[in-house]
């Protein structure tokens, strides 16, 4: 018989082994190759994600169940994925990350359950899931059984969404139908040149339509920034990357019943600024960049962009004020002179629902013409896709603030968080022009009988143009009907807000009772 303790020291052994083993993964020329690329090994992108020495490894053991194509003969502990938990500025994180040096981080069955374990532990526990990917897709040698444990990640991201905020890093391939996880997911972060994101790569294509496109160019980061919007962070390499993730989580909850974390601020309370007072232009077809008006605004100018790259016509993007993070949805009067069109409606429309789901009040900086008009546009479905922000803005229950700075005209100022759609406080700068339509155009309509008769329609046109401006192109008519609470010097913004934010600090509003709603998608 052995003695105990030699037992117990083999055993030793054989954990200390088997742990190596996992930690080698696909060994150290896979992991050079990785390094030239400009891309990290998983682990190296935990420990960069996480607080210092707090990853605790789950399943690290796990071994792969496929006895098919000499995979017998290919067994290495953990599988290749990386998963547990540990804490990102103090506060608890579940994370998996897909090692490419193992069978090119490839999803096997077991590595699909690995995840949704720790999904469900996410669930139970109140905390956000982040998932860093570099990964061959479905592992081939195991067919039906990898696209099901796809199938088990994706039922776990619908069912995780609007409860913890979910967050994917793409850090090498993401293709085929493993697109779809990080699509479900609340951000997705991508690096440049390293990452890439498509259903079909460059050959299918080639094959079905005779496109000739690189991988860049379909499918990179800068694609999915800019032209898709399917990402929402372009970052520098993988550490940009992670330090990002890490950023964002200073203005997320851990879960849909936590509030947002306090961030304490010396940036006074009651802070004037009286250049506010000049940012916006005289005239009105003036542009200026909306930016410089929320960076004034917020504690510490700190603002943190979601999506900058696309549909600029909107900013979006979150910041504190009062150490409190808030969500900030803007017109962009610099970029296409900050009309509403599909890309920015449904840029808006998801931003205020992530707001919703996670208790972070919104405010909103409204300069809008209108919807852009356009056979593209309207072709497209302006319609459904316009409707998707206003149905998100009246579904909203947290705290909504809304200063209009200059245009709030036609079904836009409906849309941009206006009274009618359960705004609590609603300002505006004495520069507002809230109307059905743009001087010029009223003019046009409601006077064409007496423009067409008279003898120098020129003249005419600009006096009921001028007429109608000094009528409507203002703030007061909405003030005084009560669709505007207070018509504001600029330079108070911040104390205005603040102290609307402090008002509405224990809001409670409901929706009626329904299994979901049925939004515009
Ligand atoms: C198993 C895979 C794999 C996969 C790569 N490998 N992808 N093993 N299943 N899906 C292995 C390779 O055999 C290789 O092993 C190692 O990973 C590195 O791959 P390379 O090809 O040498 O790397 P690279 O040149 O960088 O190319 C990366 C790649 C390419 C573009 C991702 O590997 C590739 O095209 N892989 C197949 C992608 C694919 O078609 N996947 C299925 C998509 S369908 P060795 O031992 O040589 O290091 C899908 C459906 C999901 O995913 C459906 C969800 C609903």
């Amino acid at each position: 018989m052995v003695p105990l303790y030699v037992m117990a020291s083999n055993r030793l052994e054989e954990v200390r082994r088997r742990h190596a083993a996992a930690e080698a993964g696909g060994g150290e020329e896979r992991r050079n190759r990785q390094h030239a690329e400009g891309k990290l090994a998983a682990r190296e992108r935990i420990e960069l994600l996480l607080d210092d020495g707090t990853f605790e490894e789950l399943d690290k053991l796990v071994r792969h169940r496929c006895r098919d194509f000499g995979m017998e003969e290919q067994i290495i502990d953990g599988d290749g994925f990386v998963t547990g938990w540990g804490l990102i500025h103090g506060r608890l994180v579940y994370v998996f990350a897909q090692d490419f040096s193992v069978f090119g981080g490839s999803l096997s069955e077991t590595n699909a359950r690995k995840i949704c374990k720790i999904m469900d532990l996410a669930m139970k526990n109140g905390a956000p899931v982040i998932g860093l990917n570099d990964s061959g897709g479905a592992r081939i040698q195991e067919g039906v059984l990898s696209l099901g444990g796809y199938a088990d990640i994706f039922l776990r991201n619908t069912l995780a969404s609007g409860v913890v905020p979910q967050i994917s890093a793409v850090l090498g391939p993401c293709a085929g139908g493993a697109v779809y996880s990080p699509a479900i997911t609340d951000f997705v972060f991508m690096v440049d040149t390293t990452s890439y994101m498509f259903v079909t790569g460059p050959d299918v294509i080639k094959t079905v339509t005779h496109e000739d496109v690189t991988k860049e160019k379909l499918g990179g980061a800068m694609t999915h920034n800019s032209v898709s919007g399917v990402a929402h962070f372009i970052t520098a390499d993988d550490a940009d990357c992670l330090r990002g993730i890490r950023k964002l989580m200073e203005y997320i909850p851990q879960n849909n019943r936590d509030a947002a974390p306090f961030r304490p601020s010396t940036d006074p309370i009651d802070r004037m600024d009286p250049a506010l007072d000049s940012i916006v232009p005289e005239q009105s077809n003036v542009p200026y960049d909306i930016k410089n008006i929320i960076h004034r605004i917020v504690d510490d100018e700190d603002f943190f962009e979601v999506h900058e790259h696309w549909a600029r016509n909107i900013v979006v993007g979150f910041a504190h004020m009062d150490g409190r993070p808030i969500g900030i949805v803007a017109n962009q009067p610099a970029h296409l002179a900050g009309c509403l069109d599909i890309s920015s409606s449904t840029k808006g429309a998801r931003f205020v629902r992530f707001c919703d789901a996670f208790n972070i009040p919104i405010l909103t900086l409204e300069d809008v013409p209108g919807f852009l008009p356009g056979t593209d546009q309207e072709f497209g479905g302006i319609i459904r896709h316009g409707a998707k922000l206003l149905y998100a803005y009246a579904e909203a229950t947290v705290p909504k603030i809304t200063v209009i700075t200059r245009k709030a005209y036609g079904g836009a100022y409906c849309v941009m968080g206006s009274k009618h759609l359960r705004c609590d406080i609603n300002l505006a700068y004495p520069s507002a022009e809230i109307a059905v339509m743009g001087a010029e155009g009223a003019a046009s309509i409601i006077y064409r009988r007496e423009l067409a008769a008279a003898s120098d329609k020129a003249a005419a046109l600009a006096d009921r143009i001028s007429e109608y401006k000094d009528r409507f192109a203002n703030p007061f008519i909405a003030a005084e009907h009560g669709f505007i609470d207070d018509v504001i010097e600029p330079r108070e913004t911040r104390p205005h807000v603040i102290r609307a934010l402090r008002m509405l600090e224990n809001k409670v509003d409901t929706m009626p009772r329904k299994k979901h709603g049925n939004i515009p998608l």
